[in-house]
């Protein structure tokens, strides 16, 4: 899969953050496929796991542990935070660059190496993950919440600080809620694509993920600014299994310009049968028909970032003057 143009692999990170209010609709196998085909494709791919569940490792063969798991490493970001919080505000009164804010160990090196998972494809980059323990991606999600929306921003700064030069993209896996562990993962991106089922209660979990990145901004003081890149459709069903709900759902994401994808992942045990597996059907099976679903859809995610990226350079040029 050619890079499009604007996207060129070793010049900036971007983050990419998965999500959906509702639960069980394909986030961790739509992160999984996603991650695994750019890597394949030849990125420099992180991911990291935000969910209490840990499944996006699982998806990897990744099994994380403490101090290298995703938990952790906020927490002890929030710590050294702490420390030097009397001198001002990360972000903006103190360098994201400061030293005093490095953590050990460093984020880098808290993340498994999963780029094994490549072999036998010609030209692929590498993958990484940072995985979740239940009681510490918890226990980060309690410290978050308790800080309110100053903290909303820490995994976005953790981030750009420990490893913003090093990857080309990182995948981020949400819990499907509307709470801290969500708040800090859509802080984090730069691009936030829902995932929905040919269920309209679904699409309504698209739209409160699209609300909700637009109030971003705002909740950060202007640190985060995400942008909505629209909504995959997972789980589809052919065109002999349509019911009025499945048309419903069409009308829906576009009622509410939530921004359909057109490619879209039909509903395909072969794509579950790859979590029992700990590889992602995208790497285990790459010439299975599930496979060319998520390469068309992860080209025509790279088309909308640029498609983004220049949107926004303009906005920039413009308010320039
Ligand atoms: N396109 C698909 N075809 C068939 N099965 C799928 C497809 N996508 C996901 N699944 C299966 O549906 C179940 C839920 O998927 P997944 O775990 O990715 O959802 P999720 O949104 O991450 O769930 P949670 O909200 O619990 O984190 C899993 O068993 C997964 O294997
Ligand atoms: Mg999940």
């Amino acid at each position: 899969m050619a890079p499009p143009q604007g996207i060129v692999p070793g010049k900036r990170t971007r983050v990419v953050v998965v999500a959906s209010q509702k639960g069980g609709v394909g986030k961790t196998t739509t992160t999984a496929n996603l991650a695994a085909s750019l890597a394949s494709a030849g990125f420099v791919v992180g991911t990291i796991d935000l969910e209490l569940q840990g499944q996006l490792g699982v998806s990897f063969g990744a099994f994380a542990q403490k101090p290298k798991d995703v938990g952790s490493a906020v927490v002890d970001f929030l710590d050294v935070i702490e420390d030097i919080s009397a001198f001002g505000k990360v972000g903006t009164e103190i360098a994201l660059d400061d030293p005093r804010l490095d953590i050990t160990p460093r984020l880098i090196e808290r993340m498994i190496d999963r780029t094994a998972l490549l072999k036998g494809f010609e030209g692929s980059g590498s993958l990484w993950v940072l995985g979740s323990v239940m009681s510490l991606t918890e226990r980060a999600k309690g410290e978050i919440a308790k800080r309110g929306w100053e903290a909303m921003a820490t995994l976005r700064q953790l981030i750009l600080r420990e490893v913003g030069g090093y990857f080309d993209f990182i995948l981020i896996d949400t819990p499907p809620s509307n709470d801290a562990l969500a708040s800090l993962g859509l802080a984090a991106a730069d691009y936030v694509v829902a995932v929905c089922n040919p269920k309209i209660a679904t699409a309504d979990g698209a739209r409160v993920v699209r609300n909700s990145v637009m109030r971003i901004p705002k909740r950060t003081d202007g640190l985060c600014n995400p942008v909505f890149l629209g909504t995959i459709l997972n789980e589809a069903q052919p065109k002999s299994r349509r019911t009025p709900e499945t048309d419903a759902v069409d009308e829906y994401l576009v009622k509410h310009d939530l921004q359909p994808f057109s490619a879209i992942i039909n509903a395909s045990p072969q794509i579950s049968a790859s979590y029992g597996i700990s590889r992602p059907i995208v790497i285990d099976e790459p010439g299975y028909a599930a496979s060319k679903w998520y390469e068309t859809l992860t080209q025509e995610l790279l088309n909308r970032i640029s498609e983004a990226d220049r949107a926004q350079a303009a906005s920039e040029l413009e308010a320039a003057g």
